[in-house]
């Protein structure tokens, strides 16, 4: 049976301990403040699956830092990540550590290390960029790769989402001060937050040939309240390796959201929308010679994840394997949020840097 600890028993601590046990692996999770262990048992897994499982082993850190596991989830705040990967690699190092989007704050202080201590352990670390692996993500990527759209002209994203919806599910925090998500700088913010718009970006402009974003300008909204300090709107403008131009924006501001991506062609466009109505996902193409096709994928909120762990699944059974969540792939989603920033702050188009500073 598979072993599986994951760090942070919060709300995506327990979406994916759900979804580990769906698959029968023995999960134990791991918080540093009692308060969430006990939410999860009382609160957070009964109200979201019914009941708590009583199979899923709930511990302080240091009861289980002994024990060996084969997957290690980071779910616990940006800030919290590299410390806690860099700490995990050089104790004991699983097959597959998989930590939660966004890598890490800004500036990738610390990144070097973490390449250099996962290839030294022989451990495969993923970033859980979990859009990449749903199933109206892979009709997307077939519809394109059946070439109807022409030469790809443009390629915008979008993730706008009032953070209303992260606090509901948080109701034991009093507002964004109290949390990462106040702070861009500790990795909140709609920059860090909502990163997957950059993330599916990146994955579909590298599937349709328009290769790496290497230039930017951008416009961040700065707010400074209530004593937080976070981007609410963060709206870039980018250049791919192939010259192409594309647009990616993301808020905190947003209801109902909007989470969508669209490739244009010279004959046609791709749609890739997240909750395009309640519970369905759904992609549409639509060609200038009158091909249309579209497919809602019906998905609950645990289906956002099964793709995730299914593909982690095969990754334990053979950790060479091509993953779109690899540890380098979070990392180029990360230069991009630097680049963004400075860009912003300093009034410039800059370039994107994915060189880490060793
Ligand atoms: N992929 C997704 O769809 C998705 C969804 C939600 C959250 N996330 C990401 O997951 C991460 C956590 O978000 P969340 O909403 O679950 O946060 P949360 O506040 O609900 O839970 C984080 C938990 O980590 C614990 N923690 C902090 N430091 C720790 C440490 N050193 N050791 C052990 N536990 C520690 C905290 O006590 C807290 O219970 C963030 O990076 C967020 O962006 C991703």
């Amino acid at each position: 049976m598979r072993s599986v600890k994951i760090l942070g028993a919060g709300s995506i601590g327990n979406h994916l301990a759900h979804g580990c046990r769906e698959r029968g692996w023995a999960v134990t999770m791991v918080d540093r403040d009692p308060a969430a262990l006990e939410r999860t048992r009382e609160s957070i897994y009964p109200s979201r699956y019914g009941a708590f499982d009583p199979g899923i082993r709930l511990s302080e850190p240091s009861a289980v830092a002994a024990e060996d596991f084969d997957l290690v989830i980071l779910g616990t705040p940006p800030d919290t990540h590299l410390p806690l990967a860099l700490e995990v690699l050089s104790t004991r190092p699983p097959r597959v550590l998989l930590i939660e989007k966004p890598l890490c704050p800004p500036g990738r202080r610390g990144c070097a290390e973490l390449l250099a201590r996962a290839e030294a352990a022989g451990t495969r670390v993923l970033v859980g960029y979990n859009h990449r692996l749903t199933r109206h993500t892979r009709i997307a990527e077939q519809w394109l790769a059946e070439g109807g759209l022409g030469e790809i002209t443009t390629l915008r994203a979008q993730f706008r989402e009032h953070w209303g919806g992260i606090f509901a599910a948080h109701p034991w925090l009093a507002g964004p001060a109290e949390t990462y998500l106040g702070f861009t700088e500790r990795g909140g913010g709609a920059l860090g937050e909502h990163s997957h718009a950059i993330n599916i970006f990146q994955h579909f402009a590298r599937l349709a040939g328009l290769g790496r974003i290497t230039q930017l300008s951008a416009a961040l909204d700065e707010v400074t309240a209530d004593g937080a300090a976070y981007d609410r709107i963060a709206q870039l403008s980018v250049v791919t390796e192939s010259g192409h131009l594309g647009f990616i924006a993301q808020d905190v501001v947003t209801r109902p959201a909007e989470k969508w991506l669209r490739l244009q062609g010279s004959e046609g466009f791709l749609e890739w929308q997240v909750n395009a109505t309640p519970g369905c996902d759904r992609v549409l193409e639509q060609r200038e010679d009158g091909f249309i096709r579209e497919e809602s994928v019906a998905k609950s909120r645990p289906d956002d994840f099964r793709g995730e762990i299914a593909h982690l699944e095969a990754l334990l059974e053979d950790p060479k394997l091509d993953s779109p969540l690899d540890l380098t792939v979070g990392l180029e989603t990360m230069a991009v949020i630097d680049a963004a920033l400075e860009a912003s702050r300093s009034g410039r188009s800059v370039r994107v840097d994915y060189a880490l500073a060793s």
